[in-house]
Parts: structure tokens; C-alpha cells; sequence
């Protein structure tokens, strides 16, 4: 190998993916992401944004309320949303990928249910752009291992896994998901404090490819620097008061009907405590269920409090599950119809890679020509 390359900016980098979630630079972000609010009510068409979801199982009440519903506000508010069904991801810390096509379709349903429309909002899955994942290669040339290795989000996952040894796929997935975030030329991801490690390494592949390869059209980069949205949702937690997670089984699943819901929520933890209260540091589970059940009303969850006042946990049950299973009912009842319907879900995916395709073709035109290797 030669050494022709300039002065090597790597070195900075371990920095700016630990400084991402620095106390002061999270607070530039909680301000930008303010900012930003208010650049996209003034115009939406500035924006495109990109997010995805992994499909290993069935959305749940924690997906909804962290996340989704801020995708179909976003949406409505008319800002262009690229959707990646991660399925690429999948394998990058499992051995299979389980029952892989009816994890996608569910998801789908899970999409749609809540008011993701289609037309305005382009679904893809990872596996169907070859564009996109062709952008692997010339990233990988611009990040070192040794950078991948101290990533917080890789560590968090490899953590996560309980110490199996990682895959080649995990410690690069980063870098994946830069290319899932610069193929569509997205300048906006919404995300959780924990991820912004990522987006800073979707910003420093842009930026250094550019630096290195140069630009296809001499007057911009060939890759914009996407920007944090820092959600600003509430953390609902699972039954249990611990995180909302599958593999934990304390999830509320946004496609459950209404039974289940009731039988999920009254094995949920409360305490002896009779009089209710909204104290989510000194009483997490009770808390958290009033959460819920403010989230699913619309209302401030210190007065749903005061309202169940000394009812107890199973007052406190009884409002709870009446409040989700009449907000998600009209969703539930839409998602069961599209559901049935397997062919329509897939037509709405073909739609979407075609969409998606398109776009990573462009792109990839644009990289080849910065990077002088067009033979066609
Ligand atoms: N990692 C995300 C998840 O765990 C899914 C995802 C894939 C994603 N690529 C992305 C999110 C790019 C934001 C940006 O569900």
C-alpha cells in the first residue's frame, strides 16, 4: 500500500464521536434541534429526513411514543421522510435472520397503521438498494478501525450481546448507516441522545469524503452534513419499569388487541402505596404507568394522577388500559386490515425501493464521478 494520502484527519475523530455526547455539546444540540423546529414550520422543504427501524419483531407502545408518532407529525408538517426497513442490520449481532419476511411485512402494517401515507413517505428495505450498499466500500476507505472500535454505539451494541464475539458487520455498522443516511442525501435524522454518536460519523464520512475524493460538481460537496433532531418525547418504560424491550417481555404492542392490553397492563408492577402520584424518580413503575396513560390521553400526567388519587394500583390499571386501547383502536382496527393483506403491503414496498433506487443511483453516479472511476 502506498502512503500518498494527505496529512490523515483520523486522529481527531475517537474526539468527535465522545465529544458528540459531551455534556456541552449535547446542549448545542438540544438548542439546534429548537432551532431546527422552527426552520421546519417556516420551511418544510428544506428538509429531508432519514430513520429506520430494524425489523426483529413487533412495534411496541415505546417505538410509538419515542419516535413514531414524531415521524407521522414530521410527515404531516410536510417534510420528506426516506424509511429504512434495516434488514441488512439485522445480522449484524445475530446468527439467522428469523421469519425475516414476515417481520418486514409486519412492520409495514405497523407503518401504515399509524398514518405513515406511502405517497409522502418513502419505505424501503436495506437488502433491495444496491446503490446504497455500494457506498459501504468507499466509506470503509475513510474510516479506521481503530475509530469503529472506540464508537460508543458499537460498544453499547457489542455490550448488549453479552460479550459474543463481534461481527465484522457490527463494528462497521456505523459506517452502514451513514450510507443509509447520505444515499438519500438526508439532512435531518431524528434520534435519542444515545445515537448521536452515529450521526457524527455519517458527518465525518461526508466531510472527509469530500476532502479526499473530491466533488462531481465543482462548486458542492458531493455529500451534505446531516443534522441531530433531538427528540424531545418522553421515556416510556416497559410493565416492569425497566426499558420497553422485547426480549425483557414488558412491552405494550401497538398491534395487541384490546384483551391482551388489559391482561399485559394488570400483571404490570405498582406498589403499596394507594394514593397515585407522578414521581418518575422516586416511584418509576407507578409513574410510568401514569405516563402512559397521560401519553395515550393527550392529558399532563400530574393530573391523571390527581384524578386516580387514593384509587390504588388497580384504579390506576383500569385508567390506563381504557386510555391506550381507545387511542390505538382505530390503529389496531387499520392494522389488522393491512395485515390480511400481504400483497398490498408489498406493493407499497416496491414502490418505495423503486423510489429509493432511483435516488441511489443518482448518488451513486455523483460518487463515481468525484471519485474519477466512470468507465461505463
Ligand atoms: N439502527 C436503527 C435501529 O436500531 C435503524 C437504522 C438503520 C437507522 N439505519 C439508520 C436509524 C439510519 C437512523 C439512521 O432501529
Amino acid at each position: 500500500m502506498t502512503t500518498d494520502t494527505q496529512a490523515s484527519p483520523h486522529d481527531a475523530v475517537g474526539d468527535s464521536l465522545a465529544e458528540a455526547t459531551s455534556d456541552a455539546s449535547l446542549q448545542r444540540t438540544v438548542a439546534r434541534s429548537a432551532q431546527i423546529e422552527q426552520e421546519i414550520t417556516a420551511d418544510p422543504a428544506r428538509f429531508r429526513v432519514l430513520t429506520g427501524d430494524r425489523p426483529t419483531g413487533n412495534l411496541h407502545l415505546g417505538h410509538y411514543f419515542g419516535t413514531l408518532a414524531n415521524r407521522v407529525a414530521l410527515q404531516r408538517r410536510g417534510v420528506d421522510t426516506f424509511l429504512v426497513v434495516a434488514d441488512y442490520q439485522v445480522i449484524a449481532d445475530r446468527d439467522g435472520v428469523g421469519p425475516i419476511r414476515e417481520r418486514v411485512l409486519s412492520l409495514m402494517a405497523d407503518y401504515l397503521a399509524i398514518g405513515l401515507d406511502p405517497e409522502r413517505t418513502t419505505i424501503f428495505t436495506h437488502s433491495s438498494i444496491p446503490e446504497l450498499n455500494q457506498l459501504m466500500l468507499p466509506f470503509l476507505s475513510l474510516v479506521t478501525d481503530a475509530e469503529l472500535r472506540r464508537n460508543p454505539t458499537v460498544k453499547a451494541e457489542a455490550d448488549a450481546t453479552g460479550g459474543r464475539p463481534m461481527s465484522g458487520l457490527l463494528l462497521t455498522y456505523p459506517v452502514h448507516q451513514a450510507a443509509d443516511i447520505l444515499f438519500c442525501n438526508a439532512n435531518l435524522v431524528p434520534v435519542g441522545k444515545d445515537q448521536l454518536p452515529h450521526l457524527e460519523q455519517a458527518r465525518v464520512v461526508a466531510r472527509r469524503f469530500d476532502e479526499r475524493y473530491g466533488r462531481a460538481q465543482s462548486d458542492r460537496p458531493v455529500f451534505r452534513a446531516p443534522e441531530a433532531l433531538l427528540s424531545g418525547a418522553a421515556n416510556l418504560l416497559g410493565t416492569d419499569g425497566h426499558k420497553m424491550s422485547k426480549s425483557r417481555h414488558n412491552t405494550i404492542e401497538i398491534g395487541m388487541d384490546a384483551d391482551t392490553t388489559a391482561a399485559v397492563l394488570k400483571k404490570a408492577v405498582t406498589d403499596s402505596d394507594r394514593q397515585i402520584t407522578y414521581d418518575p424518580a422516586g416511584r418509576p413503575e407507578v409513574s410510568n404507568l401514569v405516563l402512559l396513560a397521560a401519553l395515550a390521553s393527550g392529558r399532563d400526567p400530574h393530573e391523571v394522577a390527581a384524578e386516580i388519587g387514593d384509587g390504588g394500583g388497580g384504579a390506576l390499571k383500569r385508567v390506563v388500559t381504557e386510555a391506550v386501547n381507545e387511542q390505538f383502536a382505530p390503529i389496531r382496527a387499520r392494522r389488522t386490515e393491512l395485515a390480511d393483506d400481504p400483497a398490498y403491503l408489498q406493493q407499497i414496498l416496491t414502490q418505495g425501493n423503486a423510489r429509493a433506487g432511483e435516488v441511489a443511483r443518482q448518488t451513486l453516479d455523483q460518487v463515481r464521478a468525484a471519485m474519477r472511476m466512470q468507465y461505463a
